[in-house]
């Protein structure tokens, strides 16, 4: 067995990591193979290079376990108590629990997303018109101040409103949630010196929502949440509440600004199906070639596990990189017929037991974003070379700073969208129509979002 403490291991966040990822990636898998041991943020971990290998992980949680109870270093304290990456870890929420405890939660997640996911329903039907009526009215204040062409950051002005937008949606908040929300997750998630303080503001706010919601529940799916489940605590469903806040904001507008980047500047011909009508298609290849989450939160196994080269100690930290996965020569010959054939086949909602329930939900927030964005814009162009675009530096997430376009407006108006369904039609504790934020605060966020790349 390979003792992870005494190899020598490298640091995998260099300053260039997002733009060097792939060549890293290629010189650890020539060095070590599917499996290697890395240094991260100070801590030795083993990274999981290869695809089969990476689905081996996924698919079986008898053997690999996502608690941190799992971690030895971690429980007999050998993980110093500042590590930057502990704020996105000690968390008490889903992805980090097991068997009948994760099975659990997990079903009282998907009865609460159904309602917005399933396309059968009104609500989700509703939803995905007042996504499009959203990315209209932010393309409409992008573009206000100028003629029929201009400048525009559409991470600070679309990519990160509309998920915010749709977040405030789905988890019923009665003001609209703002930048600020977007800003604390990148800082948890990035393992930045500010995360404690901005896992603390998140936390007090979900908390005072699911009061709210036990006071007054309403079509939202803390809401749903609690129907679903009533005997959870505050506690556990504020940390729950903070997965979907998390996952909806930041992962959803990483997605749609990789989406965009890849359809300019890619060359897995994501152009290409857009221009042929599949926007799925397009948001598939873009998930392929940069997934938003390019690394997830560790895995322990609960004995000795051979993988790739070595063989695992139980309770060593492995993390999954999907981003190097799909890069893995083997990718595509591994798996099933459908591996070869689909962009489908990538890890970018991960795989196996704890593979992203909303995927449908999150995979049609980003189409539509895009689909408005290049139906509104007959040309859009990157300021910066692609090669200069500012990622973030971040263990878990592959997202950008900002996103500095030319645009030239088309002659396409905002779409006319059909008006939210009868009170009747909306499901379960729903018996109210469903709210919007409230007007004069969803406007106040709008305007603040006019601001201009320098
Ligand atoms: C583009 C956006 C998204 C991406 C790329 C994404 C990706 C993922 C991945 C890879 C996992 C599994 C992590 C692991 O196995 O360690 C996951 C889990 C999860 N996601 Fe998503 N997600 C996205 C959006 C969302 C949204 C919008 C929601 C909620 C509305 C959501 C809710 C969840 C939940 C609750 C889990 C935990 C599932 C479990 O542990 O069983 N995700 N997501």
């Amino acid at each position: 067995m390979t003792r992870l403490e005494m190899l020598p291991v490298q640091p995998l966040l260099t300053r260039d990591y997002e733009i060097r990822r792939t060549r890293i990636h290629e010189e650890l898998r020539n060095r070590y193979g599917p499996v290697a041991p890395v240094d991260l943020l100070g801590t030795p971990v083993w990274l999981v290079l290869g695809f089969e290998e990476s689905l081996t992980v996924l698919r079986d949680d008898g053997q690999w376990k996502k608690s941190m109870s799992y971690w030895p270093s971690y429980m007999e304290g050998r993980i110093p108590a500042d590590w930057p990456l502990l704020p996105a870890l000690e968390c008490d929420m889903m992805v980090f629990f097991d068997d009948t405890r994760h099975r659990k939660a997990r079903a009282a997640f998907e009865s609460a997303v159904k309602p917005f996911q399933d396309l059968s329903l009104p609500h989700a039907r509703q939803l995905r018109n007042m996504i499009t009526k959203y990315a209209d009215e932010l393309i409409t204040l992008l573009s206000a101040d100028g003629g029929r062409s201009g400048t525009a950051d559409l991470c600070g002005q679309y990519t990160r409103p509309l998920p915010l937008m749709v977040t405030t949606r789905l988890l019923g908040f009665s003001d609209s949630l703002g930048d600020q929300v977007t800003m604390d997750v990148w800082r948890v998630l990035d393992a930045g010196p500010d995360a404690p303080a901005s896992l603390e503001r998140l936390m007090a706010a979900l908390h005072g929502l699911v009061l709210a919601k036990q006071a007054s529940p309403g079509d939202d799916i803390p809401s749903y949440m609690l129907a679903s489940d009533p005997s959870a605590s505050t506690e556990e469903l504020a940390w729950a509440l903070y997965l979907v806040l998390c996952t909806s904001t930041d992962m959803v507008g990483a997605l749609l600004s990789n989406t965009i980047v890849e359809i300019l500047v890619g060359s897995t011909g994501a152009r290409a199906s857009l221009s042929a009508g599949m926007v799925g298609e397009a948001v598939n290849r873009a998930a392929l070639a940069n997934p938003p989450l390019h690394n997830f939160t560790f895995r322990f196994p609960v004995a000795p596990t051979r993988l790739g080269r070595f063989v695992i100690a139980a309770g060593d930290p492995v993390m999954v990189s999907p981003a190097a996965a799909h890069a893995d020569p083997l990718f595509g010959q591994a798996e099933t017929a459908e591996a070869i054939v689909s962009s489908r086949a990538h890890l970018a909602w991960g795989a196996g037991p704890h593979q992203c329930p909303s995927r449908d939900l999150a995979s049609s927030i980003v189409a539509i974003g895009v689909q408005r964005l290049f139906k509104r814009f007959t040309d859009v162009q990157l300021m910066l070379p692609s090669d200069q675009l500012p990622w973030r530096i971040s263990p878990l997430v592959s997202g950008l700073r900002s996103l500095p376009v030319r645009y030239i407006l088309s002659d396409v108006p905002p779409q006319n969208v059909p008006s939210a369904p009868k009170a009747s039609e909306t499901p379960g504790a729903a018996s109210r129509p469903p709210s919007e934020p409230a007007r004069s605060a969803f406007r106040r966020m709008l305007a603040s979002l006019r601001r201009r790349p320098d």
